[in-house]
This record gives C-alpha cells, structure tokens and sequence, in this order.
C-alpha cells in the first residue's frame, strides 16, 4: 500500500435538538458577537439561532443567494464589519454556506455552520464564487468551517423530493471518491458507509418525509461523502455535468442524478475495485444497475431529454468533455463519451462497454 491521507481540521457535533448548543461552541471559539447567515427563505430559522444569543449580540444577514454572488459577498463584509461581527454561522444549504466561506476567506473569522440540507458542502475547503457571470472556484483551508452542528431537526422541513436530489449529489462525491487518482483506504471507508447511508435512507424519506431516524442516517451519510470530497478529487462524472450544466444551462442536481449511473457504467472496466464497494454499499448485484434503480427509486428525471438538453448538442458536449484535463481511471475518448451521453440522453440503461 502507498497513500498519502489528510485529515481536515474540523469539529462535528451530531444530535437531535443540538443547535440549541451553538452559543456554548462559539463560545468556546472565543467568539460571542457571530454574523448569523441564511437565505431570504430561511431567515426565520437564522432569526431563531439569533434568539439563542444573550443581549442580542448576534445579527442576522438573510440575503445569501445561489452562486455566491460577488454583490452579495460585498454588502454581507460591510455588515459584518459595520456590527463587528467576531465569528460567522451559516444557516441553511449550499448558498448560506458558500456566503460564510465567502467572508471568512476575507475576514480570517471562525465558521460554524448548521446544514439544512444533505450536501455536504460544509465540511470542504471549497468555495465557489460568481463575479460578471463568471464562477471561480478555489480550494483552501481559509473557508473549511471551525465547527459545524449537524441537527436533523433542521432538516425536517427540506421537501422529499429536494431532500432526494441533495442526497444524490452528496453521493456522487463519494462515488468519485472511491477511484480518485488520490484515493485512501480511510477515504474509501467513509465513502462506501456514505453510499450506504444515503441509498438506505433516501428512500425512507421520500416514504415518510417526518422521519427523523430517516433523515439523520441521511446526514449522516452526507457528511461523509462531504469529507470524501473535502479530501481527494473528483473525475469524469463532475466534469461531465459541469459542461452540460454550463453549456446547455441544464438544472444542476437533475444533471448529476441522472449521469452518475452512466458515468459508474463507463469507468467499469477501469475501476473494478470501487465497482465492488459502490455495489457492496448499495446492495446490488453491480454497481450502475444500483445508482440507476436508486434514481428510478427516488423518482428522478431519467433522461438528459426530459430536462432540456437539444439532441445536436451531444456532439459538442463530448467534445469540451475531452478538452478538460483531469484525473480519471478511464482515459476518455470522443465515440464512447457519445455513445454514454446518447444513452442519458434518451434515457436508456447504463452500459459498460469495455465488459
Ligand atoms: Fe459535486
């Protein structure tokens, strides 16, 4: 064996109830004035955490939008800075957390974050941000959250069907995970219990979207495959949605859930190994059959058809495909990256062809 594993410097609080915990953990950051960060939909929750302060020392700032705008980031620094905020608390999913990353990147001042949905972003050292239209991401230590509280009482409100898609993407970071160029047998451990988490509790979900025992085993799988990207890079199936999200402008999550079997179903032959754990997590026989009965399971669109993408454009999507250079255990070429995207397009079964 030879690997190199990082380990990230953060704190998990998981529990039932445990936001109410969140000034006592701030408190021991040496923090007491936070900048408390939501979206306009969730101010009242960020309202709420707000109320757990004493003497109203904390301030809310509920204008945090997906993408990460650069307005946005620049009027939240003033308020941060206008009401001397000593610390940042991110309420909410992607957008709320991107927007604490956002200033601690510019102020140096603690996170803590309180997911409300099951993407995992919280435990990255990864921001991704828009300025002019333009999305710049970076990864660095200066944006991984001190301390996040994973309260499945904050969950219950994220619809079944949301709750479904987050889910999926979470889980295609651990997919990735499992044969990324710097995988680890750590690494590797916590993806196949993230995979595992997840293909259980999805489903439970949207059955019974009140269940708590449902939604904190699907935390808890999203913050494993949380760490799994935090840790090791991601491959083709990334790649992949990048070009027809930014190319055809598809929805990000819809594009994700229905590539990642197709994607699994390509890197087979190349990756074997991880083949074994992503059926062994599952439960199935291998491991695309497995991700597309999940999706079909879950509900999600099937085919790349269904949400907007124009048949002429697979030709093109293949190409920028192949032009991005990147680690990935199959070395793509122009006819089978078609042929895959032909299949998601008409929403066929996945396919591995080199078995
Ligand atoms: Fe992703």
């Amino acid at each position: 064996m030879r690997f190199e594993f990082r380990a990230l410097p953060a704190r998990v609080l998981f529990g039932a109830g445990r936001r109410r915990e969140t000034p006592e953990l701030a408190r021991q950051l040496g923090c007491t004035r936070p900048l408390i960060i939501s979206t306009p939909e969730q101010k009242d929750l960020a309202d709420a955490i707000a109320s757990l302060f004493s003497e109203a020392r904390a301030h809310v700032f509920s204008e945090a939008a997906m993408h990460t705008p650069w307005n946005v980031t620049s009027r939240a620094l003033a308020v941060a800075q206008g009401t001397g905020a000593d610390s940042l608390i991110a309420v909410g999913g992607g957008s709320a957390i991107g927007l604490a990353k956002a200033l601690a990147l510019r102020t140096g001042l603690p996170q803590i974050a309180l997911p409300t949905t099951y993407a995992g972003s919280e435990v990255t050292p990864i921001i991704g941000e828009t300025q002019d239209g333009e999305k710049r991401t970076r990864r660095t230590l200066d944006v991984l959250p001190e301390a996040v509280i994973y309260d499945v009482d904050l969950t219950l409100t994220l619809p079944a069907r949301l709750s479904a898609m987050s889910g999926l993407n979470a889980m295609a970071h651990a997919v990735e995970a499992l044969y990324a160029v710097d995988a680890n047998p750590v690494t590797s451990i916590m993806a196949e219990q993230g995979i595992a988490a997840l293909a259980a509790a999805l489903p439970e979900i949207l059955a019974n979207p009140a269940s708590r025992d449902a939604r904190s085993r699907a935390q808890y799988g999203a913050w494993l495959c949380g760490t799994c990207l935090g840790s090791v890079g991601m491959a083709l199936h990334h790649k992949v949605c990048h070009v027809l999200g930014g190319t055809f402008d598809l929805p990000h999550a819809d594009t994700h859930a229905i590539m990642l079997a197709h994607v699994v179903a390509y890197q087979a032959g190349a990756a074997p190994h991880a083949m074994r754990r992503i059926a062994r997590a599952l439960g199935a026989d291998d491991a695309w059959t497995g991700l597309h009965a999940l999706g079909t399971r879950l509900h999600v669109p099937r085919s790349l058809a269904e949400i907007g993408m124009p048949h002429e454009g697979i030709g093109r999507a293949a190409e920028l495909v192949l032009r991005e250079t990147y680690a990935n255990p199959r070395t793509p070429d122009h006819d089978s990256i078609r042929a895959m995207l032909e299949r998601a397009w008409r929403g066929a079964a996945p396919q591995p062809d080199a078995l």
